[in-house]
């Protein structure tokens, strides 16, 4: 006998009821055709599937042609997993268009070696007890293999899954089609636009030796703040395509200004200041809903909560709230960065000074947030390292 039991008897579970099975379908529908962010959109119909076929686990992959891997939106990870395709039983069934159903991948003769290589290892590293397993390829209007959905363990008394839940789950997957790809196509134009906005950000601060690991993380602690102050997601997400552009107007600097090892001169931090109202003139016809939140950014992140800022002066809440994010969070990123004219600061320097500073250069509001978000802020640091951004330089 096995010491440990596959499913406790109490967490045994029915199928729904046709009852329940419609009340699921109806409230992810309604939530999956609301959504246009794409990992949000793999969520719900990652949830709604296990739902429906009472499964223990349940991940939606998707086909990236281009690149021929199935990739996913791990719960509440930060990145994406990716496999390639041919790789694992996901990507079997996608390859051959198939579904695939084991009842116990630890007896499971047709497909040993993939399982001994997928969900047997992790099974170990895990100690998790994989037994049933269902991968369901599905298609867009035109037949073509968008993905599949991958349902673990069953959760009823019999333990494996039907071909009733195949049924099921190729109707999860035919309910959220459209928006899955019109969510695959904005994420698919964002993805552009981002390449573009770091690209263009890089230019701004390349020239002033400062590494474009410094957008990216003025970018990603813009958006914890903005979700710490409860900003929707949505315009989080705008707010961390866009604060990448912040000094874009630096392009405009010369280099005897933006390079100068030691202190300005006030004449020289005149021009300095200029690249506020150069970067909102670069980007302020643009419709795009991204450049005009850049355009914003660009104008308004050296404002200060007390009206003592550059270039307008303006005070309080009369700054944008996406200035007032992006403030203290390029700020934040300066003084803990070297730079030509200074070295970087010891953390607890830095903590001082937002103190000091909460109020007057900031937003009092927005800097107890930064304190609240400062551990999330400290892994984001760690992760984009310039140190690391050597590393991949390195391999170019
Ligand atoms: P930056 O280096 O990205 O710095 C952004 C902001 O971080 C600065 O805006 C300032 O608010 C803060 N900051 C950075 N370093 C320090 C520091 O050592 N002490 C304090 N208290 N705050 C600091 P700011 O002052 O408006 O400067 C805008 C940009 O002008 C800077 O962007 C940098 O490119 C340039 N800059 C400012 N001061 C100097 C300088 O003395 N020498 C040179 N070469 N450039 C400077
Ligand atoms: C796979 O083999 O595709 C992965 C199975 C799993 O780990 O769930
Ligand atoms: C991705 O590769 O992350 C996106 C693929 C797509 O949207 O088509
Ligand atoms: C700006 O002046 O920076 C943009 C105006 C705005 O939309 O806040
Ligand atoms: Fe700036
Ligand atoms: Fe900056």
């Amino acid at each position: 006998m096995h010491e440990e039991q596959f499913i406790d008897m109490d967490r045994r579970k029915d199928d729904l009821t046709s009852e329940q099975m419609l009340k699921v379908i109806f409230n992810y529908t309604a939530k999956i055709a609301n959504e246009r962010n794409l990992d949000r959109v793999l969520m719900h119909m990652a949830d709604m599937g296990r739902e429906m076929v009472v499964a223990d686990r349940c991940t939606v992959w998707l086909l990236d042609q281009q690149k021929q891997e199935l990739w996913t939106k791990v719960a509440h990870g930060v990145s994406e997993l990716r496999i390639p395709i041919g790789a694992g039983l996901a990507g079997h069934a996608v390859a051959a268009g198939e579904p695939i159903f084991i009842d116990d991948a630890y007896s499971n003769e047709e497909h040993k070696e993939v399982l001994a290589d997928g969900a047997l290892k992790t099974d170990r590293q895990t100690g998790y007890r994989t037994k049933a397993l269902m991968v369901i390829p599905f298609r867009n209007n035109d037949g073509d293999i968008m993905g599949c959905y991958q349902a673990v363990n069953k959760l009823t008394e019999e333990e494996v899954f039907s071909a009733k839940d195949m049924e099921y789950l190729a109707l999860a997957a035919s309910y959220s089609g459209k928006s899955l790809e019109s969510a695959m196509l904005t994420n698919e134009i964002e993805a552009t636009q981002k390449e573009i906005i770091f690209t263009m950000g890089e230019i701004g601060e390349s020239r002033s030796k400062e590494t474009g690991n410094h957008v990216k993380r003025v970018a990603e602690y813009s958006y914890l703040i903005a979700l710490g102050l409860g900003i929707s997601r949505d315009e989080a997400d705008v707010l961390k395509m866009a604060s990448p552009m912040h000094d874009i107007g630096k392009v405009a600097i010369p280099d005897t200004v933006l390079k100068k090892p030691g202190k300005l001169t006030d004449e020289e931090f005149k021009i300095m200041q200029s690249h506020t109202e150069i970067g909102y003139n670069l980007l302020k016809n643009s419709n795009r809903h991204i450049l005009k939140a850049a355009a914003i950014v660009a104008h308004q992140h050296h404002e200060k909560w007390n009206g003592r800022g550059y270039p307008q002066g303006l005070v309080g809440e009369d700054i944008h709230i996406y200035g007032r994010i992006t403030a203290i969070a390029d700020v934040f990123d300066a003084l803990g960065s070297d730079r030509v004219y200074k070295k970087a600061w010891e953390l607890d320097r830095i903590l001082n000074l937002f103190k000091e500073e909460r109020g007057q250069h900031f937003d009092p509001q927005i800097v107890d947030v930064f304190m609240e978000q400062l551990p999330r802020l400290l892994e984001v640091r760690d992760q984009y390292s310039d140190a690391m951004l050597e590393e991949e330089d390195k391999s170019y």
